[in-house]
């Protein structure tokens, strides 16, 4: 595992994390929903989403740029305040924070999620982590989407990411998983993309 020096100079030197603090995002996360986002279109002009594990809010900053519409963050650690943007403090895997959302806006058109467990370096125990977080994520879209909205969740791959596929596809028409250029290489993460909710 990377000691926190080498960690440290990695960050320094990476192009994502430098054009981030350039151009003003929060996060070098930010360039992956711009990337996703490139390719796959799921955020319109105009659409209500909520960011499930927004904090620090590069791609809170992200979605509101595209939107210009209600924009909502949730996250366990505080968020910076942002103009444009509600941020609700709240553990996403508890009811009361998904109806904390529910009392703010019935209907949303874009759910994204790219929450993730502090890594604990094993392989396997932070799959399963990322799976339930994942899994959470799936129960929330499931219970705010409109019909016909979509979905964006980060999975650490493993050997339950297959299953967790199969569920996204019995509940959205068009599933996809992706990898995109600003994550980092030697990372674990996917990015599943999941769009027309089926809906009841
Ligand atoms: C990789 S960061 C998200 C970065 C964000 N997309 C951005 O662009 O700034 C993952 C976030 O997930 C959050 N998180 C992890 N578990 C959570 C939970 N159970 N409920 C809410 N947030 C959670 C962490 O606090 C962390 O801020």
């Amino acid at each position: 595992m990377a000691t926190i020096d080498q960690t440290m100079a990695r960050n320094q030197h990476d192009h994502f994390y430098r054009m981030a603090k350039k151009e003003g995002y929060r996060s070098r996360a930010a360039y992956k929903l711009k990337q996703i986002n490139e390719r796959f279109r799921v955020i319109r002009r105009g659409d209500t989403v909520v960011d499930l594990g927004a904090a620090p809010g590069g791609w809170l900053q992200v979605a509101e740029k595209l939107s210009g519409g209600m924009i909502i963050g949730v996250d366990i650690q505080p968020i910076r305040s942002l103009d444009g943007v509600i941020t609700i403090k709240g553990d996403i895997t508890s009811e009361d924070t998904i109806d904390r959302i529910r009392q703010l806006v019935k209907k949303i058109d874009v759910v994204l999620c790219d929450a993730a467990p502090n890594l604990s370096g094993d392989w396997s125990y932070d799959h399963a982590r990322s799976i339930d977080l994942a899994e959470h994520a799936l129960l929330c879209a499931e219970q705010i989407l409109k019909p016909g909205g979509n979905f964006i969740v980060k999975v650490f791959q493993g050997d339950m990411f297959f299953d967790y596929l199969q569920k996204v596809r019995t509940l959205f028409k068009n599933v996809r998983s992706h990898s995109p250029a600003a994550s980092r290489k030697e990372s674990a993460e996917m990015y599943i993309i999941a769009k027309n909710f089926r809906g009841d």
